[in-house]
């Protein structure tokens, strides 16, 4: 399917989906919200694709959020139809195989929230990241006021969400908010390093690790620990976990078929 506001280019296993409105700071406009969900469905369906990396186009923005030109004049009852589900975003954390944010510049907004709802945060030294929609008489509304806090603990997130400051990538490092802050001129390769190990595992078994892990931020300590125990012996039912198992034994490199 072709995209007017997205790139999607598949290498190997690892599918870069890139938000393309680079003069706009990639800002994510309605149109663009609707293609990231078809093209998660896509890359869903896609069994050559283990790992999707998000990015944005251009030098100098992830995602500087939500398109501000579409707020102007918008009533109540049209934003919630919109942000209904807040669809893009949970589709994000959803999505049954394990999605990258690769940030390489502004993560603002709908943009924090989108690398958010993302399993894992690797940022340019350059990037920068905030909730600024207190300054437009607004509040978050993709995740952040729930993702935010729950990552980075509620003290902070009320913190960036009061007084809608940025913060570096070396304080978003050490607030927990990613997980890894490399030189500009590596964001790419350090990216994909991680994205290729991981693209490596068993699919089957990467779903489950990351359902088993969602829980913990949705249920009770007893059902998270419950749901676990379902979703490991759920593993035992896949022809990957035979083959992870006898590729040990065997002294060999496992090769996972996802099924
Ligand atoms: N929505 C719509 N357009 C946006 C945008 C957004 N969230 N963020 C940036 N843009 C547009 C600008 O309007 C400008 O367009 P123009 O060239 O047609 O005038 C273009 O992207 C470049 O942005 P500009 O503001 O000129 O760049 P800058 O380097 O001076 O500032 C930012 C960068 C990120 C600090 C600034 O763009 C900004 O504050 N953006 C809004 C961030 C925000 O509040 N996001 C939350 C929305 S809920």
């Amino acid at each position: 399917m072709a995209f007017a506001n997205l790139l999607i280019e598949k290498r190997g296993r690892v599918a870069m989906l890139t938000i393309n409105r680079p003069d706009k700071l990639n800002a994510l406009n309605i149109p663009t919200r609707n293609e990231i969900l078809a093209a998660l469905d896509e890359l869903e369906k896609d069994d050559e694709v283990r790992v999707v990396v998000v990015t944005g186009a251009g030098e100098k923005a992830f995602i500087a959020g939500a398109d501000i030109n579409e707020f102007a004049g918008m009533t109540a009852v049209a934003q919630r139809a919109v942000m209904k589900g807040r669809r893009a975003f949970d589709a994000v954390e959803d999505f049954p195989k394990p999605v990258i944010a690769m940030i390489n510049g502004f993560a603002l907004g709908g943009g924090c929230e989108l690398a958010l709802a993302c399993d894992l945060r690797i940022a340019s030294s350059k990037a920068k990241f905030g909730q600024p929609e207190i300054k437009l008489g607004i509040i978050p509304g993709g995740g952040g006021t729930q993702r935010l806090t729950r990552l980075v603990g509620e003290g902070k997130a009320m913190e960036l969400i009061l007084t809608g400051d940025m913060i570096s990538a070396d304080e978003a490092e050490r607030l927990g908010l990613v997980n890894m802050v490399v030189a500009p001129e590596e964001l790419e390769a350090k990216t994909m390093e991680m994205a290729n190990k991981i693209a490596e595992m068993s699919p089957v078994a990467l779903a489950m690790a990351k359902a088993a892990v969602k829980n913990a931020g949705r249920l009770d300590m007893r059902a998270g620990l419950d749901a676990e125990v379902d979703l490991f012996a759920l593993c035992f039912s896949s022809a990957d976990k035979e083959e992870g198992v006898r590729a040990f034994i065997e002294k060999r490199k496992p090769e996972f078929k996802g099924r």
